[in-house]
This record gives structure tokens, C-alpha cells and sequence, in this order.
């Protein structure tokens, strides 16, 4: 196991956002959560992260190297593709940089600054860069919010691409239901604020075989809407 939460509770001011928020993530699994928005989704990363701390509550955190990629891409301007990935993986030779970029399709762009790329161009390069950094955990907050849906589908396959030849575990954060359903191992549901894990499904069906229109995913896409109104 590489993260425990045991009923987290946050508190911000008198507004109560996590009360008693408990899940646990293995060793190269992907945790999607879900929930209505404002429930205390990116507090609850926030809490992993270190960013903030939880009121109550027990944290084992187990991985030793954790990245974030946050919905906003968080890359710097004056430094091109290629400089915003070795500032994390100074340790790194040329050609693995190279061979990173090249891994989420940015062959040809890496001496290109930030504001000369797309927005999924963008999100590429930090994904790129959480990989490379070689994070043993992963958060992601949304990264894909901004981009259209063919994009959006390229991203994910770029990401589960990257999981499978890696040891990572990803702690993922979305509204989109089909970005869970596509990579989830486990979707945790989270209720309504003060948030609590309604309910976690477990998707068995290996991730580069997963179609919507299988049987279990709808299923479980209609439970999942069921307990949350957006
Ligand atoms: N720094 C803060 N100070 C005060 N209140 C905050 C702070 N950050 C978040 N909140 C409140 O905590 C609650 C949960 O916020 P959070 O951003 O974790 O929700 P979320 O599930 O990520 O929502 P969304 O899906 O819209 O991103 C909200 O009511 C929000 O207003
Ligand atoms: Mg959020």
C-alpha cells in the first residue's frame, strides 16, 4: 500500500469539507475521485500533498517522491519545453529527455516556450514532467478540464501509456466520469460536503481494453450518477 487516509476531517472556519474521508492506494493502482463540486476534492490532494493539514485524522503516506499536476500547468514561461522538463530530472541525460518528450508526442516543439503551445501541448509537457521525475505518486487535479474530447482522449491513452511502463500510483481528480471509467482501477465517490467516501467501485477490466460501451462501465456509470448530483 502506498497511501491510507483514515478519517480525514478539514474544517475551514466554521465550513466543515471532510468529515471522517477514509481510502486507502495500492502500489500502481489509479484512484479516480469523484464528487459534486466544492465536496473537498482538491483539499483532499492538498492534505496528501502536504500543501495543507487535515484537523483529524491519520495519514500514512508511503511513497517517498510525490508530483502534482495541478489543472493549471504550472510550466515556466521563459523556459522552453525541453528546460521546464530537465529542472526536475537535472540528473538526466539529453536523450532521455528527449526520448520523454518524444513519449507524449512533443517531438519537434522541444525548444518551443510554453505560450507557443496548446493548452493539451501544455498539460503534455507536465505530464512529461511527472514522469520524469520518476514520482512514486502521483495527483492530478483536473489536468484535462480545459481540453476538447479528442485531445482529451489522446491524453488519457498518453497517460495510461506512461502508468504501464512505470510503478507509479496516480491519485486522479475529475468531474469527467469517462476520464474515471477509461483509467480508474477504483472510482471513490465522495458525497456531498462535508464529504464522506460514499461508495468505491473497483474496475477489473485491464485499461488498454476498456470501451464506454461495455457492459460493466455503463453500469457503473449510471450507479455513479446516481449518487451524485453535480
Ligand atoms: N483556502 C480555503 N479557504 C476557505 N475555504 C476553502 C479553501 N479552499 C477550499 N475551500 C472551501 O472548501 C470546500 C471544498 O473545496 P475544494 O476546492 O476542495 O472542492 P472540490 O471538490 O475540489 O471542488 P471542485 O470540484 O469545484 O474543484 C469549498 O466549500 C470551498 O469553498
Ligand atoms: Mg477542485
Amino acid at each position: 500500500m502506498i497511501l491510507a487516509l483514515k478519517d480525514i476531517c478539514k474544517s475551514y472556519d466554521q465550513n466543515l469539507v471532510l468529515g471522517k474521508v477514509s481510502f486507502n492506494v495500492q502500489k500502481h493502482e489509479i484512484v479516480c475521485l469523484v464528487g459534486p463540486s466544492g465536496c473537498g476534492k482538491s483539499t483532499t490532494l492538498n492534505i496528501i500533498a502536504g500543501l495543507i493539514k487535515a484537523d483529524q485524522g491519520e495519514i500514512k503516506n508511503n511513497s517517498t517522491r510525490m508530483s502534482y499536476i495541478f489543472q493549471e500547468d504550472r510550466l515556466l514561461p521563459w523556459k522552453t519545453v525541453y528546460e521546464n522538463i530537465k529542472l526536475v530530472a537535472t540528473h538526466k541525460s539529453k536523450k532521455e529527455i528527449y526520448k520523454m518528450i518524444y513519449a507524449v508526442g512533443l517531438s519537434d516543439f522541444e525548444d518551443n516556450y510554453p505560450d507557443e503551445l496548446s493548452g493539451g501541448m501544455r498539460q503534455r509537457v507536465a505530464i512529461a514532467r511527472a514522469f520524469i521525475y520518476e514520482a512514486d505518486l502521483l495527483l492530478m487535479d483536473e489536468p484535462f478540464k480545459s481540453l476538447d474530447h479528442s485531445l482529451k482522449i489522446s491524453m488519457l491513452e498518453n497517460l495510461i501509456q506512461l502508468w504501464e511502463h512505470s510503478a507509479i500510483s496516480i491519485i486522479f481528480v475529475t468531474h469527467d466520469l469517462e476520464e474515471a471509467l477509461l483509467t480508474g482501477d477504483k472510482i471513490i465517490v465522495f458525497s456531498q460536503k462535508p464529504a464522506r467516501v460514499a461508495k468505491i467501485f473497483k474496475i477489473e477490466i485491464p485499461q488498454n481494453q476498456r470501451e464506454l460501451s461495455q457492459p460493466k462501465l455503463v453500469e457503473i456509470k449510471n450507479e455513479v450518477m446516481e449518487l451524485i448530483t453535480w
